[in-house]
């Protein structure tokens, strides 16, 4: 029996909470249950309580209805037979079709309300599909019915304050999709940068020789020397883009993200200019702080993925309008009484910035990925469903592929875990996210003129999304060359496959803290692949055609001849050889790399 003076209470603020809000049902009090439940992941240990004082800012995600309408837009929008292709959706249209249903908003106030919060307290995304509010745990423990814990990563030593479980009112579950951070246990840290490589590069700067023998299928010479130092000049000779200049159009624009308190050089890009670009020295790119991420400018501390990721997806590009966001956030967090805790979640962080803008650069590339059994599935969703928000409004999106074959990113075998999480610790591959969302465009890596695959790109099938329609002809083809059996059980052959295109990943020479480098991973691919697609989008631009946006069902279907196909190589992890690049699409290349001016040709 409840006394009468608790009773009194609930009434009260239940009365209070429905005359804020005019229409809404009243719920009686209901029990709370688990709404979500993880094991304690492998390779973390629970240590002590954190401080009760010690802040948490928590993100609420309600559940978006319509979104299978805005999946269909997407699609017909991207369809390049469809007659709605290139009709991308304005920020009001795609907010309307992520909107939560108003019930949802009203029932997640209300019990906000009843613990003490009201909207001052709230911040809310423009669809209203988010709410966030920073508290501390103790409040936290007693919202989500929960107790959390100092959580640390053994072999890093990073510190999290998360729970393995929480509990919301039954009323409640229709109504929240995911809370975080709760059971998040991705490593922000191990959100790897993709670089393989950094080794010391030759002072000198070699001069192009061109051999025309060295890049038949595109017809263009290519100089040996690319074989051992990537530059500008040979990616432009390697995908036919020599001697195309785009303009600057003002509504042309292509952007880096960049994590873990990476920022670009300024210096370092004008020292890979003067050698590389000389027609762009002297120019920048326009950077953006999204939640307090650095920007010191200090040259030993610029970032090699940053400046690898500006240096040549701009220098691609120059001179289309540039940006460069660094989304803050890095642990170990100490979970003491002072310091909030950053949500730990960069890509809606990112996200929710980005998609409250009114003008998004139209190409963006981003290098950092993880394996996607650590990254719980309602957030993932959440995540990908983001991505999707902007292919509708014209934005194409490009990931690496990540750096550990079939493996988990860990581009040292003897690092690689390659079982499941789900207490059942089966030998499993590891696909990657978000490469393995399918409103994204993956990126694997080559190597060598001519060109290989690299043996450590990032390939295969997400377990999460299953296969889109729109590579599944492509995907079953490369399933009917595989050998009977082979890898049984070790991938979903229903699932996403990636990565989608390739673009060379070893030997690039940049610029970092002042001295030339010579750097390597799928990071080098994603950036490399943008630039050219921003060339592309400057072609169109300048017949009065919209941009490309969401690329995947253009170049499955349309623009499937403009790539050189990539037909040796493999991509070993797990003890196993991986899977072979093969003629047409396979889970190491994807489609391949891109003949500039054949895509040109077919997509203006
Ligand atoms: C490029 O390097 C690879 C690997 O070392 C070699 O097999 C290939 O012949 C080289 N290509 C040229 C054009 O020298
Ligand atoms: C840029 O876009 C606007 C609006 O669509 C259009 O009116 C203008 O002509 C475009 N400018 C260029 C240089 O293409
Ligand atoms: C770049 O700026 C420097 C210093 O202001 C100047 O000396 C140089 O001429 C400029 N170079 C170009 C190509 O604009
Ligand atoms: C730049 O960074 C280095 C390395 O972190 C540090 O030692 C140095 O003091 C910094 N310089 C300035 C001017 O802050
Ligand atoms: C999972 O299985 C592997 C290989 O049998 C073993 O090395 C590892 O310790 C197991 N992990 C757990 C958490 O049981
Ligand atoms: C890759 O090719 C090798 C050599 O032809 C073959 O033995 C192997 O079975 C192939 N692997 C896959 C996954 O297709």
């Amino acid at each position: 029996m409840w006394s009468s003076s608790v009773v009194r209470r609930v009434v009260l603020t239940l009365a209070l909470a429905s005359f804020s809000l005019a229409g809404s049902t009243i719920h009686v009090p209901s029990t709370s249950t688990v709404k979500e439940s993880v094991l304690p992941p492998r390779g973390w240990a629970q240590h002590n309580r954190p401080h009760p004082d010690h802040k948490i800012e928590l993100r609420i995600g309600l559940p978006q209805p319509n979104f299978h309408i805005l999946e269909e837009h997407l699609y017909e929008i991207s369809d390049p037979f469809h007659e709605r292709y290139g009709q991308h959706l304005s920020k009001e249209e795609v907010e309307e079709l992520v909107a939560p249903h108003p019930e949802s908003i009203d029932s997640v106030t209300a019990w906000l309300a009843s613990h003490g919060f009201q909207e001052a307290d709230l911040e809310r995304s423009p669809a209203k599909d988010w709410v966030y509010l920073t508290v501390p745990v103790s409040v936290a423990e007693k919202l989500l019915d929960t107790t959390y814990y100092v959580w640390k990563h053994v072999e890093s030593g990073d510190e999290f304050v998360r729970t393995t479980s929480y509990s919301l009112p039954d009323h409640l579950h229709a109504h929240i999709d995911v809370i975080q951070p709760t059971t998040m246990f991705a490593r922000f840290k191990g959100m790897k940068t993709t670089i393989h490589s950094v080794e010391d590069a030759v002072k000198e700067f070699q001069p192009p020789k061109l051999d025309s023998s060295l890049n038949a299928d595109a017809h263009v010479p290519v100089d040996p020397t690319c074989n051992t130092t990537i530059t500008i000049s040979c990616l432009q000779q390697l995908y036919n883009a020599v001697g195309y200049t785009p303009s600057a159009n003002i509504n042309n624009s292509i952007g880096i993200t960049g994590y873990l308190e990476q920022f670009a050089n300024i210096q370092d890009l004008q020292s890979f200019y003067t050698e590389q670009r000389p027609d762009a020295l002297n120019t920048s790119f326009n950077f953006v702080s999204v939640k307090g991420g650095i920007n010191s400018q200090n040259l030993s501390e610029a970032g090699a993925e940053a400046n690898l990721d500006v240096q040549f997806a701009f220098g691609l590009s120059f001179p289309i309008k540039s940006t460069f966001w660094s989304t803050a956030g890095r642990p170990p967090f100490k979970p003491d009484a002072t310091e909030p805790e950053n949500s730990n979640e960069p890509y809606n962080d990112w996200l929710d910035f980005v998609l409250a803008q009114e003008e998004i650069p139209l190409v963006i590339s981003t290098s950092y990925g993880e394996a996607e059994q650590t990254v719980p599935k309602n957030y993932a969703r959440r995540a990908c469903n983001g991505f999707a928000q902007l292919g509708a409004r014209g934005v194409s999106l490009f990931f690496s592929s990540g750096d550990g074959g079939v493996g988990d990113g860990e581009s040292d075998p003897a690092l690689q875990q390659c079982f499941t999480n789900d207490g059942r610790n089966v030998t499993k591959f590891m696909p990657s996210f978000p490469a393995g969302c399918p409103f994204v465009t993956a990126v694997g890596g080559t190597v060598n003129v001519p060109e290989i695959a690299v043996d450590f790109s990032g390939g295969g099938f997400s377990d999460y999304w299953s296969q889109p329609k729109y590579q599944q002809n492509a995907v079953n083809a490369y399933l009917k060359k595989l050998p009977e059996g082979l890898y049984k059980g070790l991938f979903n052959p229903g699932g996403r496959a990636f990565p989608d295109v390739a673009a060379q990943g070893l030997r690039f020479r940049i610029w970092l803290n002042g001295v030339p480098r010579s750097i390597g991973g799928t990071s080098a691919s994603s950036p490399t692949f943008a630039g050219i697609v921003a060339l592309l989008n400057d072609a169109r631009l300048k017949k009065g055609q919209p941009p490309l946006g969401f690329l995947n069902p253009l170049i499955y279907s349309k623009g499937g001849d403009g790539f050189n196909d990539i037909v040796f190589g493999n991509n070993p992890g797990c003890g196993t050889p991986g899977f072979n690049a093969t003629k047409g699409w396979d889970p190491v290349t994807g489609l391949g790399t891109p003949n500039f001016k054949k895509l040109k040709d077919l997509l203006t």
